[in-house]
């Protein structure tokens, strides 16, 4: 096989990334956006040993469960991956990826349903960051194209909220009356580098983020966005440096309120350009909603929220539990969820502590325990999962049950690994099959992926784990299965 080459084969299955992937001679080649049983003509783009990266040219058979992709650059943008497969197999495939990487990569066998829709599978992100860009004397708003700086240019997007092709329209027509400019990567010049929208029930808080702190002709833009939205606030974000980090710290208020009120599952917050919320406010909800029915709290339940952000599951659980604590490490999250609380009288019932979890779980799970308090773990830790001292802090403390809400499967199935005793640290850094293993400290319950990004490969997994009261810790020796 070589670079350039156009071959044709069939799809045997799909990759963790959405991908295809064929065997053809003695290559495996992973070949985006095709279906399992589809022939496909493919271009080989790359060759490394035995593996092979292809480009489909044409669909010769194709499957049952493909559909017309909604968005005209899908394939270019690198937003979605699975836009060309109906809705249903997406679930399917997603409670699939969970089950074979728990299987893979922590030897873990269990049952798991294909993921719960989102109640929107398009129309779902609240959160729009386009950046604004000029090449050649050009000026392009679109999406960057995967692992590049190149702007591929779009008047649509199905999974945005919002007129999408009306908020670009109504920029171009304020850059070009205006005569802002646009920053240009290569030259790093320009002022204009990204338009940020926040949709908030019915509000959009936008923001231009900017090289400097002035915007020119003021009174246009905000005469041009009050074409679009009913109610919005527009900010500026100064962002000097030339990195990939979209936001700089200073946000100053041009127009509107500077913060709106919203409430979820009894508990009061504030939106502001700044807030972390997931993109997806119907899932979000379903999930909040999933991980409060599995911690079967009472008010005797002391609830520990680790990685907690802005706190507001941590508040959901205090109004109803003996109290709740959270712990995150950014400062200015914890700063949200102090107000979340005084906002919403929990002082007696919610304490936010600053620090990472590896630092402070272990001595708050002892504290809570040997205070004979019923005691529930919620852990929601970013793409790199928990970290070894948390895993063995849970294993010292034994929480009565566990929520673990993740984003990636492969750290929620090392994690559950780790806990559960299939793996182990083997130390200098390793985690590997565990060569003595124990009797489970805990059973794992259920295992729930939920779409919180439709149309793409991501899923999100909330999983409960209950620990074993029954039977004693023994040590068994157990010969492992082969890998
Ligand atoms: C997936 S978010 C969870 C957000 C929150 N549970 C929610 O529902 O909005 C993960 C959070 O963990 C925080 N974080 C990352 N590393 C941490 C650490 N070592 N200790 C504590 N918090 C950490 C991040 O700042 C982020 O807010």
């Amino acid at each position: 096989m070589v670079k350039n080459e156009e071959r044709t084969g069939v799809v045997l299955r799909l990759g963790s990334n959405g991908e295809g992937i064929i065997k053809d001679e003695n290559f495996t080649v992973f070949v985006p956006f095709v279906l399992v049983g589809e022939k496909v003509k493919y271009k080989v783009l790359k060759v490394k040993g035995n593996i092979a990266f292809g480009k489909a040219i044409e669909i010769l058979t194709p499957a049952e469960e493909r559909v017309r992709p909604r968005c005209h650059v899908f394939g270019k943008c690198g937003g979605c991956q699975l836009q060309h497969l109906k809705y249903k197999e997406q679930l399917k495939f997603k409670g699939k990826a969970v089950k074979d990487c728990l299987s893979k990569v922590a030897f873990i066998e269990t049952e798991v349903p294909p993921a719960v829709k989102s109640p929107e599978e398009y129309n779902y992100r609240n959160k729009l960051q386009l950046p604004v860009r000029e090449e050649n004397g050009v000026v392009k708003i679109g999406f960057f194209a995967p692992n590049s700086h190149r702007i591929v240019e779009t008047t649509d997007c199905p999974i945005q909220k919002g007129a999408f092709g009306k908020i670009v329209e109504t920029l171009k027509k304020y850059i070009s009356q205006s005569g802002i400019t646009a920053y240009n990567e290569e030259k790093k010049s320009g002022k204009l580098k990204h338009l940020v929208i926040r949709f908030v029930e019915d509000c959009a808080i936008i923001t231009l983020v900017l090289s400097d702190r002035s915007l020119p002709q003021k009174e246009l833009i905000i005469d041009l966005f009050k074409g679009l939205f009913e109610k919005f606030s527009l900010y500026i974000n100064v962002n000097k440096n030339d990195n990939n980090v979209i936001l700089g710290d200073e946000f100053i208020l041009v127009y509107g309120s500077e913060k709106y009120e919203c409430k979820e599952m009894g508990v009061i917050y504030e939106m502001g350009p700044r807030s972390f919320m997931q993109v997806n406010d119907g899932m979000r909800s379903l999930i909040y909603k999933e991980a409060f029915a599995a911690a079967e709290i009472d008010e005797n339940t002391v609830v520990i929220d680790a990685y907690s952000g802005a706190g507001l599951l941590t508040a959901m659980f205090a109004k109803s539990a003996k109290k709740a604590i959270g712990i995150e490490i950014v400062k200015e999250a914890v700063e949200i969820a102090d107000k979340l609380k005084a906002d919403n009288a929990l002082e007696d019932k919610m304490e936010n502590v600053c620090a990472p979890c590896e630092e402070v779980l272990p001595n708050i799970l002892k504290r809570e325990k040997e205070s004979g308090a019923k005691c529930v773990l919620i852990l929601d830790p970013p793409r790199q999962g928990v970290d070894v001292a948390v895993i063995n802090a849970i294993k010292e403390s034994l929480p009565d049950r566990i929520v673990y809400i993740s984003c990636s499967p492969q750290t929620l199935s090392r994690d559950l690994g780790l806990l559960t005793g299939t793996l182990a640290d083997l130390g200098g850094g390793s985690i590997g099959k565990n060569p003595v293993p124990e009797t489970p400290l805990y059973d794992i319950l259920s295992v729930k992926p939920m779409d919180m990004f439709p149309q793409t490969k991501h899923v999100e997994t909330v999983t409960l784990l209950s620990r074993r009261k029954d039977e004693p810790r023994v040590q068994v020796t157990m010969t492992c299965k082969s890998d």
